[in-house]
């Protein structure tokens, strides 16, 4: 009764919860590309696009995909053998267990019509199952807390997901322990099916039961007579041997039984098997009701997101697909790491001490945004930080074991951060660049307010700094100062610093921000603002040598030096004019 009452609600609220999370992700907005499009054009662009696939040669990728990727997890193998072994163990052990042990009324019973718990291969089949589980917890638990894998983050889920498996297992062993070891079972499967009577009978079997099956009994203790023994086979044979093998196939329970020999008259008298029972099928219940809204989500997300993404191409898919597998694939996502063991900006991770910069952490912090979780401004700043620093070198998307297109979820997702303010590091990032390759899929009025609000704050920044100048320039325009120098190359640069690496001037100042003003990468980015007066403002140009190492060295052949000479002939005018 308590049972099904338990396997009822615990499958009510797991339905539940996995139509809950797959309305979201046809419900939730995620990022710029996702604007505009409802509900129901996702729902049937998604019916369509399934239709297209299955039948047309797609289907073979799929399959491909399936047995190598879904099935054998051949991108966690390429990766990392030990993280692989972990994830096979517990994966195919625990779905084993699950069809063989759990459902074995359903599978195993109609399967096999002399199944019983208790016979071989089962006994000894439950058992490797629940080994490989517990041997891939371990290695879980290596991985984590021992070997701590770099960029590898530990948050609640992981614990929960380890902790929740290892109750399940653990209890599961010791369950089969106290039953092994229970001398009421014993004397109840006596009563239920022998017709043994005689004193003398019971207590050869018995001593049988305790000699071979890790029974504890009261009375009875090893050694045994030979004779007794074989009088007990005899009685086992003929009643009970049908439904029992030896419990020692049992390997693990068999050795929990030995551990738990001394107290095992205790916990038996005190019932510990049932308070274990209970303990094993609340674990599993809990385990299903809660895994839609649990990391182990990604069980169900991983495959969907491995199967989505090898037969979608960004131009061919329609944007409604596109938006609900970007929110599909946040829920995949299994917080591996693997993405910020590769990311080209991690290295900036060390310096700026922000999680978000590491792609893995940045997953986490959009799955409560996207969710509408309200983050405090430090942490938005975080998020946008993570995000603006990115270089888009896409070895995240490649290394993915669930094939997330993490590339693809950055631009999208940027955009709509972009909106939310705090823009500066726009223009101080490699983003800026991407973005501008990006422009022509933004409405052009969303283009240009950020990059509004990124002048205005870097224009306010240095502030103080310009009005110091006596030389700075009032009112003069881009367009004036495209006119007279004639120059406008500082549009192609895009941030490197190499003019700034080289340039003897600023590298013979300990502080060359406060002495010279501006850098010189700095009023290349100030010219392609716009920012005319600022750049006029530093004292960087008067300072320059005209020894035209930046110019050379510009990547982009941004006429660096000639520039400055554009601003000081502009800056001179000016003063000739006041
Ligand atoms: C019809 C099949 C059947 C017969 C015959 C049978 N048993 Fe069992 N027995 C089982 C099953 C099934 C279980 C496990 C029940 C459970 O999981 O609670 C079990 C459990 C036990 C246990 C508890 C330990 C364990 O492995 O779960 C003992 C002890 C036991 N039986 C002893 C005996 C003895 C002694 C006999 C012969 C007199 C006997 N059984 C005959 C089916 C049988
Ligand atoms: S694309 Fe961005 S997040 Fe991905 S690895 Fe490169 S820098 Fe890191
Ligand atoms: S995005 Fe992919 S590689 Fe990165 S943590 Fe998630 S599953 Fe792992
Ligand atoms: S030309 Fe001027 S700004 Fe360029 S490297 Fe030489 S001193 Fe520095
Ligand atoms: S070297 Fe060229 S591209 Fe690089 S920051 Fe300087 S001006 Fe820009």
């Amino acid at each position: 009764m308590v049972f099904n009452v338990l396997l009822y609600t615990s499958l009510f609220v797991f339905i539940s919860g996995l139509i809950y999370k797959i309305s979201t992700w046809f419900s939730w907005k995620i990022g710029f590309s996702s604007r505009g499009i409802s509900k129901s054009e996702r729902l049937i662009a998604a019916f369509k696009g399934m239709i297209r696939v299955i039948f047309s040669a797609k289907i073979l990728i799929l399959f491909k995909v399936f047995i190598l990727d879904v099935m054998c997890q051949k991108r966690i193998l390429k990766e990392d053998f030990l993280r692989w072994a972990m994830h096979m163990l517990i994966y195919t052990g625990f779905v084993l267990l699950l069809l063989m042990h759990a459902l074995d009324k359903h599978i195993t019973s109609f399967l096999f019509s002399e199944y019983y718990s208790t016979l071989n291969p089962f006994l000894f089949l439950r058992n490797f199952f629940g080994m490989m589980v517990i041997a891939g917890l371990a290695i879980a638990i290596y991985r984590r807390f021992i070997l701590k894998v770099p960029r590898l983050k530990t948050n609640s889920m992981d614990y929960y997901a380890i902790i929740i498996l290892a109750v399940i297992m653990i209890s599961g062993f010791f369950l089969e322990a106290t039953k092994i070891t229970s001398f009421s079972d014993f004397e109840r499967m006596v009563e239920e099916f022998s017709d043994v009577d005689e004193k003398e009978d019971v207590r050869a079997l018995e001593s049988l039961w305790v000699h071979e099956f890790g029974t504890v009994s009261p009375d009875l203790k090893e050694p045994f007579e030979l004779k007794l023994l074989e009088h007990g086979r005899e009685i086992h044979e003929a009643n009970c041997a049908t439904c029992h093998s030896s419990a020692k196939y049992a390997f693990a329970g068999y050795a929990v039984a030995k551990i738990i020999n001394p107290i095992a008259l205790l916990l038996d008298r005190a019932g510990s098997s049932n308070i274990l029972w209970y303990i094993h099928f609340i674990a599993c219940f809990f385990g299903l009701a809660y895994l839609p809204f649990s990391k182990m989500f990604h069980i169900i997300a991983g495959p969907i997101s491995l199967l989505a993404n090898a037969v979608m191409e960004k131009e061919r898919s329609h944007p409604a697909n596109i938006a609900t597998r970007q929110v599909m694939e946040l829920d995949a996502c299994t917080h591996c790491g693997t993405c910020s063991l590769r990311c080209s900006s991690a290295v900036a991770f060390d310096a700026l001490d922000n999680e978000n910069i590491l792609p893995s952490e940045k997953m986490v912090s959009l799955k409560s945004l996207i969710a509408g979780k309200k983050l405090s401004s430090k942490d938005l700043k975080a998020v946008q930080e993570g995000i603006y620093l990115c270089t888009n070198c896409d070895r995240c998307t490649v290394v993915c074991p669930v094939g997330i297109n993490l590339k693809e979820l950055w631009l999208n997702v940027r955009e709509d951060l972009i909106q939310k303010g705090y823009p500066e590091p726009l223009l101080l990032s490699p983003f800026s660049f991407v973005r501008g390759l990006n422009r022509y899929d933004i409405p052009a009025d969303e283009y240009y307010k950020p990059v509004e609000a990124a002048k205005q704050a870097v224009a306010g920044r240095f502030d103080s700094l310009i009005k110091q100048s006596p030389l700075i320039l009032k009112g003069g325009g881009i367009e004036e100062f495209n006119q007279l120098s004639g120059d406008n190359t500082f549009s192609y640069c895009f941030s490197c610093n190499n003019c700034t690496s080289v340039c003897p001037v600023v590298s013979s100042f300990d502080n060359p921000e406060e002495a010279l003003g501006l850098l010189p990468h700095q009023i290349m980015r100030c010219l392609g603002l716009g920012l005319i007066e600022m750049a006029s403002g530093a004292s960087m140009i008067w300072d320059c040598l005209t020894c035209y190492q930046c110019q050379e060295h510009c990547p982009q052949n941004v006429n660096v030096t000639d520039l400055f000479f554009g601003l000081k002939n502009l800056a001179i005018k000016n003063v000739k004019k006041a």
